[in-house]
């Protein structure tokens, strides 16, 4: 006889298919950018029994081989000065590179990859503005190699649940969307100032984290384009050196560095005749500004927030709906995924690589999302509405 409890739980689990790896040709791996997040993309990487680590660039001296030590890589080569030593040298027959450079190091990196036809996993957000991501997705067409964008919450199970209820018609047409989140304090300054200055970041809490939001929504609806921008951006805590978030001994430094957005916000009208209305924040005197609401004409879905917005929902999402005449909710409960999201990121990637199949997070789509964050920015410094050009690629 069936246990019904146990099925009832398995339905909870991730149902991920797991993929069958093709040991019999190594991927030639090399990073470029070896900081923060280049330990997850290489943690990845390693548990992938088809990759080898090939090489590493940094532009800091000796950053790159220090980090493959730490890695236990022996054999990679580093003493490259910049990315393009790295990835001109033909004698590592690079397959891919990850990309995990600070924002304003995007795009000159991903678009010198393609144009020598390596396939590129590139960190979020997708660039700094939206010219730079135009440039880059001109380099993917002409390479007709994979683009791969890093969001990595789009492999969450939850995630893919929200764009199942959306495309299930149990909400009707969607008329309008509340996103974003933030952190009451939380600007990054886990290993210095890459995040927070101008010359390296470019962007702030918008690219860290409302990328993210933007892409949770956005991938539910199909990525409808994005017609108009009123944006909004502030720095009233990054500024401030008695800002309680940052190290005593760094205030002042990190303050007087700070030269980029830590709150902002938008109110953008996309394709189909729908709303979105954004905010999101480092450093907010408030726990949330609000779960994120999908409303449509049949139902409504809510996204409890999280403290942070690190990509995931914070609780049970809940669908409100009419039925015969009564107004009820229905709880979907959260999905316990199996695996880790960073190696799922790193696995698609890999696979679309292997099989010439579609990039896991395409460019195409996150051209719209980059769109949103650079309208928000325009017209946040022009003080009124904007119309979005993305040009034809
Ligand atoms: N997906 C995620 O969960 C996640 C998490 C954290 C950061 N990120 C993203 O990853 C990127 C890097 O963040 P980080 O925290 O690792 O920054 P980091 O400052 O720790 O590391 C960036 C490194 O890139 C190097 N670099 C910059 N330009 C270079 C170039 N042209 N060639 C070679 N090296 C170069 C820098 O010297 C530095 O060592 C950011 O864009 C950030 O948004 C993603």
């Amino acid at each position: 006889m069936e246990d019904k409890t146990m099925k009832g739980l398995n339905d909870l689990c991730d149902k991920t298919e797991v993929s069958v790896v093709d040991t019999s040709k190594k991927m030639r791996i090399g990073i470029i950018g070896c900081g923060w997040i280049a330990d997850a993309h290489m943690n990845s990487y390693l548990r992938q029994p088809d990759v080898e680590i090939v090489a590493g660039a940094d532009l800091i001296p000796g950053k790159a081989k220090a980090f493959m030590e730490k890695h236990g890589v022996t054999d990679a080569k580093t003493d490259y000065a910049s990315h393009k030593e790295m990835i001109e040298d033909k004698s590592l027959c690079l397959d891919a590179v990850s990309i995990c450079t600070y924002n304003r190091q995007h795009a000159q990196p991903a678009i010198d990859a393609l144009n020598a036809g390596i396939n590129v996993l590139l960190e979020k957000p997708f660039t700094v503005t939206l010219d730079e991501a135009v440039e880059v997705v001109k380099a993917e067409k002409k390479s007709g190699k994979v683009l791969s964008i890093g969001f990595q919450p789009r492999m969450d199970a939850n995630m893919k649940k929200i764009k199942e209820i959306v495309e299930s018609g149990v909400l009707g047409k969607i008329y309008y969307i509340q996103t974003g989140g933030g952190r009451r304090r939380g600007i990054p300054t886990p290993f210095g100032t890459s995040f927070i200055e101008d010359e390296t970041a470019g962007i702030g809490a918008l690219g860290d984290i409302g990328c993210y939001s933007l892409d949770m929504v956005l991938n539910a609806l199909g990525y409808p384009k994005p017609l108009t921008v009123s944006g909004y951006v502030s720095n009233f805590f990054g500024t401030d050196p008695n800002y309680s978030g940052y190290r005593k001994d760094k205030a002042a430094e990190y303050a007087s560095k700070f030269g980029v957005d830590d709150f902002g916000a938008g109110f953008i009208r996309l394709e189909g005749g729908i709303i979105l209305d954004f905010r999101i924040a480092w450093a907010m005197n408030l726990d949330t500004p609000g779960d994120t609401i999908i409303m449509g004409t049949k139902g409504s879905l809510r996204i409890p927030s999280t403290e942070c917005w690190n990509g995931t929902t914070g609780g049970p999402m809940k669908i409100y709906h009419e039925v015969a005449g009564s107004q009820v909710e229905t709880e979907i409960p959260l999905i316990k995924m199996k695996d880790e999201l960073f190696d799922l990121k790193i696995r698609t990637f890999l696979d679309a690589c292997k099989n010439g199949t579609a990039a896991p997070v395409p460019s195409s789509q996150i051209l719209y999302n980059q769109a949103i964050i650079d309208g928000i920015s325009k017209s946040a410094a022009l003080g009124h509405e904007i119309e979005v050009e993305i040009p034809e690629i």
